[in-house]
Formats: C-alpha cells, structure tokens, sequence
C-alpha cells in the first residue's frame, strides 16, 4: 500500500522518534508499504516519520542508482536491493563532504547542497531482529545520515544558510497563491 508521504512544513516532521521494542506484524507491514512508496516515489530513502509512524525504523535502496560525476543519480538498471533499518545508530569518520539532496517531505523536487561525512558505522537491527554492522560510504553513507536525521525530526534543509532558506519558503508561498 503507497502511504502518504508528509510534506514541509508539517510540523510532524519535526517529533523525535521512538525505539522500536518489538518488531510485530504491524511493523512488518509498515516496513513493507514504506517500501512500495519509496519505489513509487522514486526515492532512495525514506523513514518512518515521513508517513506518521513516529518510530526508529528507516528504508534504503541505493542499488537502482549510480552517482554522476556531476553528483547526479542515475538509474543503472540493477536490480533492487531493499534494506530495513530498525532503531539505527551512526557514528562518523572521515573528511565532511559535500552532497547534493532532496527528500520525499520537501516539496517541489528542492535540491541544495549540504555538508555530510564522508564515511558512517552503522548498528541496527534487521526485519527479523538480527543485529547489522556495517560501514558504508559514499551515496550509502549519504543516504543512512539523511534518513537518520528524520528519526531526530531533522530535514536536509536545516543545513543550508537562512537566506537561501527564505528564498526557498518564499518560492514554496507563491506557488500556494498560484
Ligand atoms: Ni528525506
């Protein structure tokens, strides 16, 4: 089932999400229509939060794409390779990069660059309750910070300058008056 994906400024945006204790049916299920939207919408990430379930779990599929040379993604054709991140932690290391992104809850397809690390830890749990370890960099190490950053009610947008914020509110306004 494709969920509907919140939208900023939508103030649900901004909760704090909470530990996953227990993974149920209800969890799977949401798991599993996180992934239809995510497919739906194109997207390479998405977390719970973004369709109103205020827990720590995250979807990810980078495998369909590729990075350009000009930070572009791009479809190569793979095969998909979902993952479900339950109650996922990250440590960082490695220089801070810059990366190109737009999220699913920011409206009119907003891209802007922002600052990330370069390289991330990760622990979770996995759909069936096994522990993850993993390292990860470049799109994979990009994509589990933004997604991470939703369970803290934190969006992409929160890294960029207020000026260039106010510009982008401002465009968001008129197209409502449009
Ligand atoms: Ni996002």
């Amino acid at each position: 089932m494709i969920l509907p994906v919140l939208q900023y400024p939508d103030e649900r945006l901004r909760r704090k999400s909470q530990p996953v204790d227990e993974i149920t049916d209800e969890i799977r299920e949401l798991a599993s229509n996180m992934l239809e939207t995510m497919y739906d919408e194109e997207g390479i990430g998405l977390a719970a939060p973004q369709v109103g379930h205020f827990i720590r779990m995250i979807v990810i599929d980078i495998s369909p794409c590729y990075e350009t040379e000009e930070g572009n993604v791009e479809d190569n054709g793979e095969p998909p390779m979902p993952m479900v991140l339950i109650n996922p932690e990250l440590s960082f290391s490695g220089a801070t990069v810059k990366s190109e992104e737009g999220c699913l809850s920011v409206p009119n397809s907003y891209r802007a660059t922002v600052p990330r690390r370069e390289k991330v830890s990760l622990k979770a749990l996995s759909l069936d309750g096994d522990p993850i370890e993993l390292e990860a960099d470049g799109m994979l190490a990009i994509c589990l910070q933004h997604e991470c950053d939703h369970l803290d009610g934190k969006l992409f947008i929160d890294y960029i300058s207020r000026l260039k914020l106010n510009l982008y509110k401002a465009s968001l306004r008129k197209l409502v008056k449009a």
